[in-house]
C-alpha cells in the first residue's frame, strides 16, 4: 500500500494573502519541505533552493528528469544578484524593465546553489514573481526558492489550484491556493551567458518586447539532431492522451476541416474536442464536436495564453480521443501560445 501525506489546502486571498497561511508555509519550506504556491504565470512547486535534499524531493514527486534544471524564485534583484557569478548590464535592464514578471534570466551560477537546482549545469535560470502571494511568501521564507510548474511531469502547466490538486493531492503537504494564473503560460527562459540574449522558451514575455530593450534578441530553434539549450523543451511536454492535430490557415478552411474530421471521427465512435477561438467558435454549424472549448479572442493573444492549459486538461479529463485546435498568430505572446499547441500536438500541424 502506498502511503498518503495528507496535503493541506489553504484558500488564499491573491491580494492580501493571510499571515497565518504565509508563516506555515514559509517554515515549511524552511524545513525542507515542499510547497506548491500560485504565481501570475502558472503555480510552482517550491523548495529551500539552498537545501540539495529539499529540491531532489521536487524530481520524485514530478517524476521530473534528473537533466532538467530548475528555476530559482527570489524577492528582490539583490538576492538574484547572490546567486549569479556575474551581473551583466543587459541583466541589470531586465531586471529593472520586466521585474517582477514573467521573464527568467539564465546567467552563469554563483558557488551557493547545489546542483540539484542546476541540474549540473554552470549556469542558473532566475525570476522574481509578480504574484502578491508569490513575492510575500519569498520574502517571508527568506531563501531563494527553486520551483518548477506544479504538475506531473508530462502534464499541462497548472494554472489553477485544483489543477494542482488533481496532480498532487496526498504528495506534498501545503498548497496554497489563489484560484486562477493571469498569465497562465510559464516565463520566457532568456539566456544571458552567451553573446546575444537568446530565447531558450517563449513565455509571458514577448519577443518584441525584449527587443524593444535588448535590441537584436535570438530565439533557440534547434537543428534537427541538436539538443535545445534548455534541457526541459526537449520533453513532449504538455502531451494531452488523445491524438492531437493542430490546424493552420483560413478561418473558412479550418472550419471545415474540423468538420470532416469530426464526421470522420464519430463514424469511428470516437470522441472529438475542439480548442478554437472566439471568431471561429459560432461557425461550426454542420458537425458538432462533443467537447468544444473556446480559447479566447484572436485579437487577444494573451486570453488564449491563460486559458490553453484548461482547455487541454479538460480534453484529457473529459476523455477527448481526437482534439483539433485552432492555430493563431505568432506575434506577441502568440509565439509562446503556439509553441505549447504545436507540442501538445506532437508537431502535427496541418497547414489547410
Ligand atoms: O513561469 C515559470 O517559469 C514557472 C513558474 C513556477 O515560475 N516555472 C516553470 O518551471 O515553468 P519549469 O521547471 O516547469 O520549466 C523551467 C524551464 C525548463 O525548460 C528548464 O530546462 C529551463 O527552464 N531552465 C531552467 N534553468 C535553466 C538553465 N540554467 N539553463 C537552461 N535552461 C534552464
Ligand atoms: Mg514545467
Amino acid at each position: 500500500m502506498k502511503w498518503e501525506l495528507k496535503t493541506k489546502r489553504v484558500y488564499i486571498d491573491a491580494t492580501q494573502p493571510d499571515e497565518a497561511s504565509l508563516i506555515e508555509a514559509a517554515s515549511l519550506l524552511q524545513q525542507g519541505a515542499l510547497v506548491a504556491f500560485p504565481t501570475e504565470t502558472v503555480y510552482g512547486l517550491g523548495a529551500n533552493a539552498l537545501d540539495g535534499a529539499a529540491c531532489a524531493k521536487i524530481f520524485q514527486v514530478k517524476g521530473r528528469p534528473q537533466d532538467n534544471p530548475l528555476i530559482v524564485h527570489v524577492a528582490d534583484q539583490k538576492a538574484a544578484e547572490g546567486l549569479s557569478a556575474v551581473w551583466p548590464e543587459i541583466a541589470e535592464r531586465c531586471a529593472q524593465k520586466f521585474w517582477p514578471g514573467p521573464l527568467t534570466l539564465v546567467l552563469p551560477k554563483g558557488p551557493a546553489l547545489p546542483d540539484e537546482v542546476t541540474a549540473g549545469l554552470n549556469t542558473v535560470g532566475i525570476r522574481i514573481p509578480s504574484h502578491p502571494v508569490a513575492l510575500a511568501l519569498l520574502r517571508k521564507a527568506g531563501v531563494p526558492v527553486a520551483a518548477p510548474s506544479a504538475n506531473l511531469s508530462g502534464k499541462p502547466s497548472p494554472t489553477s489550484g485544483s489543477h494542482v490538486w488533481q496532480d498532487l493531492q496526498g504528495e506534498i503537504p501545503l498548497l496554497l491556493d489563489a484560484g486562477t494564473c493571469a498569465v497562465g503560460l510559464e516565463s520566457t527562459v532568456l539566456d544571458l551567458s552567451g553573446s546575444v540574449p537568446t530565447i531558450l522558451r517563449p513565455g509571458g514575455i514577448s519577443r518584441e518586447q525584449l527587443e524593444d530593450v535588448l535590441g537584436e534578441v535570438r530565439i533557440d530553434r534547434p537543428l534537427e539532431g541538436r539538443a535545445p539549450k534548455a534541457p526541459g523543451m526537449k520533453y513532449r511536454h504538455y502531451a494531452p492522451k488523445g491524438e492531437m492535430i493542430l490546424l493552420q490557415g483560413s478561418r473558412e478552411k479550418i472550419l471545415q476541416r474540423m468538420e470532416d474530421e469530426i464526421s470522420k471521427a464519430h463514424r469511428r465512435l470516437k470522441k472529438v474536442g475542439i480548442l478554437c477561438t472566439l471568431e471561429s467558435a459560432p461557425f461550426l454549424h454542420e458537425q458538432l464536436p462533443d467537447l468544444l472549448f473556446v480559447l479566447g479572442s484572436e485579437e487577444r493573444p494573451e486570453e488564449v495564453a491563460s486559458n490553453l492549459f484548461e482547455g487541454l486538461r479538460l480534453c484529457d479529463s473529459q476523455e477527448m480521443d481526437i482534439i483539433l485546435a485552432e492555430a493563431i498568430e505568432e506575434g506577441g505572446v502568440g509565439m509562446a501560445v503556439m509553441n505549447r499547441l504545436e507540442k501538445a500536438a506532437g508537431h502535427r500541424l496541418i497547414r489547410v
